[in-house]
């Protein structure tokens, strides 16, 4: 589709010339063969490069054959059989519970509870939590760059019990303006919920000191960790938080499962969400008492599949190390930032990236991902043209629409990376877009 197209008005970043940064550090390359699906070509000699990682990862080849494995040999249900594939499939999916509860620093393994995902997680604790601790006048904070996910629950919470949502807005370099959510919290907030690393702004934010000032008030701290856990080393106790949520399938695992990580106090005290089986103790027929967390939260037959394939994507992510992954993605990052940057007219969210003079600061600051808007060009063109390359970007609002309404934007592309994506592939977006670009702008000249 591009041949006809003679040059692209970009100048690539220095390092994908000098190799300077691929030298650096080669984990990309390393890993490459264990996700086999990205070894195919998109369209005739159009190899895919797979850049949006913070929609859903790709797995491993570990994960699906500990899934594969689990369903040709032991399947059966959990916690219910005495028969021998009961125990077996029993022992696999609690031991993926203290893989989860290892990889994110859990006091206890009875503080992971298992859900659908992150959405559903915090829905958990809004039905929860929320139900039985808040009341009219009850303030929750959140942040205008938070995903539906962790706006949406709360949003119906306040209409159902009168709470009242307050929003910590933007910066000037776009990165949460802590003064300000400082200045929202006082005697009536009972909670903050806040995503770590935000799915559009890129921005890591200061976790550890919104959890002192959400306690100074005698709130709890919830964690969206969706873009957080699979990213970086994780541990909830040093964070200080009181319930951290995350999707499975953003960390090298599988869609339908993630969890919730609960102080154990706080879950112990928590009513049920969901009635059915597995959650109960006791059941007569004037009533039911519970079992204790986290089955208590884990009504009917688990994702139990599912489950351990999380397990195994959280012993493939510690095998690497997460120090490591966490570094070579700073340098994806900053040459994400970098090469993006150099395309004429376009607009980056989120905060900068100045990597040549303030590298371990701007680490705390700018994860793998870049949502940005070229002027004269609409997102989702960009993503179908970038497609005939072969290279798989994100056009929408990210499930953040109040944060783009915020940001003067509709929508806007998105390109997210993960521990696979290699510099090479960076370069070959900059050129697309830049090329794309340029054969737009020629077809608005004719
Ligand atoms: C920051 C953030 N929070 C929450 C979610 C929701 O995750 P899930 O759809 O897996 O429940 C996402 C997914 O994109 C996200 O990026």
């Amino acid at each position: 589709m591009f041949v006809a197209l003679v040059h692209a008005s970009i100048a690539l970043p220095a390092s994908s010339t000098a190799g300077a940064a691929v030298a650096a550090s080669s984990l990309g390359a390393r890993v490459r063969s264990d996700f086999k699906l990205l070894d195919q070509d998109i369209w005739e000699g159009k190899r895919l490069v797979y850049l949006d990682s913070a929609a859903t990862s790709q797995k491993p080849a570990s994960v699906v054959r500990a899934m594969t494995e689990h369903l040709e040999r032991d399947n059966a249900n959990v916690h219910r059989g005495a028969h021998s594939l009961a125990t077996r499939s029993t022992a696999s999916y609690e031991s993926a519970r203290d893989k989860v509860a290892a990889f994110v620093g859990a006091a206890d393994r009875r503080e992971i509870v298992f859900t659908r995902g992150a959405t559903e997680a915090i829905n958990l604790v809004a039905n929860t939590w929320g139900v039985s601790e808040l009341g009219a006048g009850d303030e929750v904070v959140l942040s205008v760059m938070e995903h539906h996910s962790n706006m949406v629950p709360w949003q119906q919470l306040a209409k159902s019990r009168g709470v009242i949502l307050k929003y910590a807005r933007l910066d000037a370099l776009e990165r949460l303006d802590l003064e300000h959510l400082r200045s929202l919290l006082g005697p009536r907030t009972r909670l903050v919920s806040i995503a770590h690393v935000s799915n559009t702004l890129g921005c890591v934010n200061p976790v550890k000191e919104i959890a002192a000032l959400a306690h100074a008030v005698g709130a709890k701290l919830l964690v969206d960790a969706c873009q957080s856990v699979p990213h970086m080393p994780i541990d909830v106790r040093e964070l200080g938080c009181d319930f951290l949520v995350a999707s499975g399938h953003k960390m090298c695992g599988p869609t339908g499962i993630g969890f919730l990580w609960g102080r154990l106090e706080l879950l112990e005290a928590m009513p049920p969400w969901q009635g059915g089986g597995e959650m109960i103790d006791t059941v007569t027929l004037e009533g039911v008492t519970y079992a204790l967390p986290p089955g208590r939260f884990e009504a009917g037959t688990p994702a139990i599949t599912q489950a351990i394939g999380l397990g195994a994507a959280c012993d493939y992510l510690r095998t690497i190390g997460m120090a490591e992954v966490q570094a070579y993605e700073h340098e994806l990052a900053a040459h994400l930032h970098r090469g993006l940057s150099a395309i004429p007219g376009i607009r980056i969210y989120g905060p900068p990236v100045d990597v040549a003079t303030d590298a371990a600061a701007t680490h705390a600051h700018r994860a793998a991902l870049c949502a940005f808007n070229i002027e004269g060009v609409h997102a989702s063109d960009l993503a179908t043209f970038l497609d005939q390359e072969g290279i798989a970007i994100r056009a929408g609002h990210h499930c953040t629409q109040p944060l783009h309404h915020q940001l003067g934007a509709a929508g806007s592309a998105r390109a997210s990376l993960y521990l696979y994506n290699t510099h090479d592939e960076i370069d070959a977006l900059c050129v697309a877009i830049a090329e794309t670009v340029d054969m737009l702008r020629m077809l608005e000249d004719v």
